[in-house]
């Protein structure tokens, strides 16, 4: 698929989950002036990271990863030489959940099929889950759900998964967030992330 046809099936996705007033998380968008946040980067890109839903900062500008978190994910991938719009950075729940709240099964389950429509036109070779959520969704999706470990095991190592498109690595990684107050975390996480070198 050529890298327009990638741009206007995602605009067709945002287009959708602006209007997602089937949402549980839709009246507190509208009600706080909030916006949904679909996604960034690279249409065409390699890898893609995937974040958990959005916070404060994220869902008044539509970013992904743009408050402290990002900050942390902006530094690991200049640490490993990669410019963040070369990559593809969302999250599985678009909306941000009220006071920062974990998400539900029901709006993981929702916002799930966006995610996966984007994983489907991206087609990445590899996917890093960041957290536990993401971890435990792609994971999932994937057919991997018998490997699936607590992140204190799981960060770091590749799973081989198959999907239409071709085979590809899905590497979950510690959330950046759970990195900010927790300085060997944050170690652990620079040391994964330059794993990821070779995929560039
Ligand atoms: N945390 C996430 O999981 N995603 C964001 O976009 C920001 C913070």
């Amino acid at each position: 698929m050529d890298r327009g046809k990638k741009e206007d099936l995602m605009h067709t996705v945002k287009d959708e989950l602006v209007g997602l007033e089937a949402s549980p998380l839709y009246a507190y968008r509208i009600e706080n002036d909030n916006l949904p946040v679909v996604g960034e980067g690279d249409c065409d890109a390699n890898l893609m990271f995937v974040g958990e839903a959005p916070g404060k900062n994220e869902a008044k500008s539509g970013r992904p990863f743009c408050g402290a978190a990002g900050k942390i994910l902006d530094e690991l991938l200049s640490s490993i030489g990669i410019d963040r719009d070369l990559v593809y950075i969302t999250n599985i729940v678009k909306d941000r959940p009220p006071e920062n709240r974990d998400p539900t099964t029901e709006e993981i389950e929702l916002y799930g099929t966006f995610l996966d429509r984007q994983i489907e036109i991206i087609q990445p070779k590899v996917i890093v889950p960041l957290g536990r959520y993401a971890m435990n969704y792609i994971m999932t999706k994937f057919d991997l759900e018998d490997k699936i470990e607590p992140i204190s095991f799981a960060h770091g190592k590749e799973y081989g998964a198959k999907v239409f498109f071709e085979d590809i690595k899905i590497v979950p990684m510690y959330h950046p967030a759970a990195t900010i107050y927790n300085r060997s975390l944050g170690d652990t996480l620079f040391e994964d992330f330059m794993t990821l070198k070779k995929f560039i």
